[in-house]
């Protein structure tokens, strides 16, 4: 356990956020942020219906360097000061986590530093831990626009895959469903608007692995059915986009707490003497006040808290890699300068690879 406060800078360029924070962590584990800055791509990507690679890199390598001195600014911090500086290293697009990682590496040396590499799905599983106590163990569900998965959270570095999905991340699919009726990118929040007014009883969607024993997900069967009942629609009215996005979100609501429900089961088979765990809900589709009903129904139900972060701290950001660095330095765990970048990571050692999930290059 540490004995002073550690303060780290976080930078995260694994999809289309560039971002840089700074924390502070208590020797008692509590964690103050000191600056949260990001800056999203969303409109440079949003011409192409998704994020391109090489457009994020290069706009990474031109952004990065104001948004780490304003993220040290806000913070009223030095580089002498620092503890570490942390980056997410993988899982995501190569390109840009090259240009963070290079760019801390850089930061390490030229100040005698450690450097911290952090999984990106790190950085989401130990965000609570930053905004209040939460002990060990608990049960994450992770759903952005690259992972849909549940974890059990046993401590730093330590974690186990329940479920993931075999296809399509969540937030992936609703992107595709808006673009299939002619919403604009990113289309979450837009097919949640068009639900709210539309009959979700008028098509009747799959709901994709209900009933089944493991834990995993699956979205791309869900997501050709839209494509066919679209298709066969022809040109359409404001309504039918309206009861297509409510049909789509009941179709999501059923299956995800049909899911949900089999992870607790399991989460609690692992922990039969937690008390009272904690569900976490993180990524952006935990914005989704639909699906929220849901998390918190199935929590009440088991017994469990839910918390779900703030979107400003479910999202991509540099606090949340940062507050991973920290709580790896206080367990002593430092990586060399020689570090790798990596596309694909798996958060726990022992998933095998589940054909199909996290593609390569994929959103985090
Ligand atoms: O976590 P995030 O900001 O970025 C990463 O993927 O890392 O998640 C973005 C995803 C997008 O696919 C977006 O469409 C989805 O989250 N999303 C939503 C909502 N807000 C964002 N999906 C459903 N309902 C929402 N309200
Ligand atoms: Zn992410």
């Amino acid at each position: 356990m540490a004995e002073a406060p550690i303060h780290i800078l976080g930078i995260e360029t694994s999809c289309d956020e560039t971002a840089a924070g700074v924390v502070r962590r208590a020797p008692d584990g509590s964690g103050v942020i000191l600056s949260n800055v990001v800056r999203s791509q969303i409109a440079d990507h949003a011409p192409y219906g998704g994020v391109v690679p090489e457009i994020a890199a290069r706009a990474h390598v031109t952004l990065l360097d104001p948004i780490v001195r304003q993220a040290m600014a806000e913070a009223n911090f030095n580089f002498a000061h620092l503890d570490g500086i942390a980056a997410t290293a993988g899982p995501g697009l190569l390109g840009g986590v090259i240009v963070g990682l290079t760019m801390a590496k850089a930061i390490a040396l030229a100040h005698g530093k450690p450097l911290i590499a952090v999984n990106h799905l790190e950085g989401h599983a130990l965000t609570p831990r930053l905004l209040g106590p939460c002990p060990f163990p608990y049960l994450l569900l992770l759903i952005s626009g690259g992972h849909t998965q549940f974890q059990s959270v046993d401590g730093v570095g330590r974690y186990r895959r329940l479920g993931t999905t075999i296809d399509d991340a969540l937030g992936e699919a609703f992107d595709k469903v808006a673009k299939l009726v002619g919403l604009g990118f990113p289309g979450g929040p837009q097919v949640e608007l068009q639900a709210r007014r539309g009959d979700a009883r008028r098509f009747d969607f799959p709901r994709p692995l209900k009933g089944r024993k493991d834990c995993n997900l699956s979205f791309s069967g869900l997501k050709t059915a839209v494509r066919e009942t679209v298709e066969k629609l022809g040109a359409l009215s404001q309504q039918d986009v309206a009861d297509v996005c409510a049909g789509f979100e009941a179709a999501v609501a059923e299956t995800l707490s049909d899911r949900l429900d089999r992870a607790i089961a399991a989460f609690r088979d692992l922990h039969p003497d937690a008390a009272k765990p904690t569900l976490i809900v993180a990524g952006g589709v935990a914005a989704n006040a639909t699906l929220k009903q849901i998390f918190e129904r199935s929590a009440t139900e088991h017994g469990f808290q839910l918390i779900v972060p703030p979107a400003a701290l479910c999202t991509d950001n540099g606090a949340m890699i940062a507050w991973a660095g920290a709580e790896r330095l206080a367990l002593g765990l430092i990586d060399d300068l020689g570090v790798a970048a990596r596309a694909r990571w798996p958060l726990d050692r022992v998933s095998l690879p589940v054909y199909g999930s996290g593609k390569l290059g994929a959103k985090a």
